[in-house]
């Protein structure tokens, strides 16, 4: 992937390609393949890939990265698949957060791509994709053969880190971090009562992300950054007790983020 030299001439746009996930090097590579090939096909600028769930680099990062570059225009062109009903929804209020965040910063005017499936290009894509099969059936592997046993571990509670778009990007990637650090360094999975946890997609209440949801109770934490998942393990899950400023009860009514110290 090309560097950013800020120290030089900056190029004014920079492309974004924008996908999901990915937690293999491999996938890494075919993203890089990717941007040499968006590079080499015309103007673009200054070309790169982030993730807008799991994996690295996420987009928040990058846009800081172009943000702090001084790029003053930026085109994110999404790879999804199908596209997410919600998409322009949560990248808007991310970029609206991200400049909140970092106000002192020059932000680019960020414009967005279509999506795959609504560009004339898919038809020749389908057809290519089509023209490619093999003429071996699958067959089956070794590997989904039962040969190995596994262990059910005792737990008593199970926490999950909501990893949905809006949730990422408010920074559920350090809380999942903070989270297994503390498991590892506390030996919750094996101590006491046992804590498994787990990545989650979308657990329903975006605009409290990030968000994490702790059971057998089924409570919702909101707002949670790395001091707030610490208070969880510190007070929920080696205690028994609700961290209620934390806390947000199911109800009818729409809530809002809480301020960490209002009650
Ligand atoms: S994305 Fe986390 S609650 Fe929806």
């Amino acid at each position: 992937m090309e560097r950013i030299d800020s120290s030089s001439h900056v190029p004014r746009r920079a492309t974004v390609l924008l996908a999901k996930s990915s937690i293999t090097g491999a996938a890494d590579r075919e993203m890089e393949a990717l941007v040499g090939r968006l590079q080499s096909a015309g103007d673009v600028g200054h070309a790169t890939y982030a993730f807008s769930e799991q994996g690295s680099p996420a987009l928040r990062d990058v846009m800081m990265g172009l943000a702090e570059a001084g790029f003053d225009e930026v085109f994110i062109l999404p790879c999804l698949l199908p596209m997410e009903p919600g998409f322009r929804v949560w990248i808007d209020r991310a970029l609206f957060r991200w400049r909140t965040e970092r106000p002192q910063l020059s932000w680019p005017s960020v414009r967005i791509g279509e999506p795959p499936a609504r560009l004339a290009g898919i038809d020749a894509l389908l057809q290519d994709m089509a023209a490619s099969v093999g003429s071996d059936p699958v067959s089956t592997p070794a590997s989904a053969r039962h040969t190995v046993g596994s262990l059910v571990p005792a737990q008593r509670y199970r926490v999950l880190v909501c990893h949905g778009g809006p949730c990422n990007n408010a920074g559920a990637a350090l809380v999942w971090g903070r989270l297994r650090s503390d498991q590892k360094r506390l030996k919750l999975r094996t101590t006491g009562e046992g804590v498994m946890s787990a990545k989650t997609s979308c657990l329903g209440p975006c605009n409290l992300a990030p968000v994490v949801q702790v059971f057998p109770d089924g409570t919702y934490y909101g707002g949670v950054d790395e001091s707030g998942i610490n208070q969880i393990v510190e007070e929920h899950l080696l205690k028994g007790c609700v961290v209620a400023a934390l806390a947000y009860a199911p109800s009818d009514v729409r809530q809002l983020l809480r301020a960490r110290d209002e009650p």
